[in-house]
């Protein structure tokens, strides 16, 4: 194991479970909004900055997205191995740029039982294709489904400006993919401190 995999994955030092505003807004945050497209489904309104965790700007948010950090669903021991040795927490100095990626699944997906669902993201390689961008991609899940959230999930990924065609390129190849086929909502905000 690596010393990179004893930094903390969460922001703001989030535990499990603890609930995380993404706030977007015009006044200020930690990250200035850069672009923002919908890759399926409806745009999310345009904003200027995104403030995360409590105590946010005082003006009304352009909107609010939250979610929480949870357990695993899917990933074997193994994996999980691999992916402690591999990674890289959040906050690195040199990671100038971040990308936060809400996404809803279908309801086919969530129809199908657990087992169906994890044959998929297997099937479609998600960890092993993610491992190709470890260390330089630092990320964190978020799951919001069941706060009744506009998404499912909200994903974050740091990463330095050199990084940013490899992220793309990450991206392309997940969304080739037979799990992707599942995602009705997806929209890109990229951002730089
Ligand atoms: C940086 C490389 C990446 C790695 C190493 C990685 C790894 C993982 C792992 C291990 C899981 C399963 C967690 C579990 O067991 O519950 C997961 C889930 C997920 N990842 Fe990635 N991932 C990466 C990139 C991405 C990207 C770029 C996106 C979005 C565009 C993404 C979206 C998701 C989503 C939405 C889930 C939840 C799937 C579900 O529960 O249905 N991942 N990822």
């Amino acid at each position: 194991m690596n010393n990179m995999s004893n930094r903390p994955v969460r922001p703001q030092g989030a535990a499990i479970g603890d609930r995380i505003p993404f706030c977007a807004n015009d006044e200020s945050g930690q990250w200035r909004i850069q672009a923002m497209s919908a890759v399926t489904g409806p745009e999310l309104p345009i904003a200027r900055y995104l403030h995360i965790g409590d105590g946010g700007p005082e003006n009304t948010p352009v909107w609010t997205l939250s979610a929480f950090v949870s357990n695993l669903r899917y990933t074997t021991a193994l994996e999980r191995q691999a992916l402690h040795e591999q990674q890289a927490g959040l906050g690195r100095a040199d990671a100038q740029h971040a990308v936060l990626i809400p996404i809803r699944k279908n309801a086919v997906w969530w129809s199908m039982a657990q087992d169906e669902r994890r044959e998929i993201y297997t099937r479609s390689d998600h960890t092993p294709i993610g491992l190709d961008y470890l260390p330089a991609i630092a990320r964190q899940l978020h799951h919001c489904r069941d706060l009744g959230e506009p998404f499912d999930f909200l994903t974050w990924f740091e990463f330095a400006d050199s990084e940013a065609d490899r992220f793309r390129e990450l991206l392309t190849r997940l969304r080739a993919t037979e799990e992707w086929s599942y995602v009705d909502h997806e929209v890109e905000v990229w951002l730089t401190r």
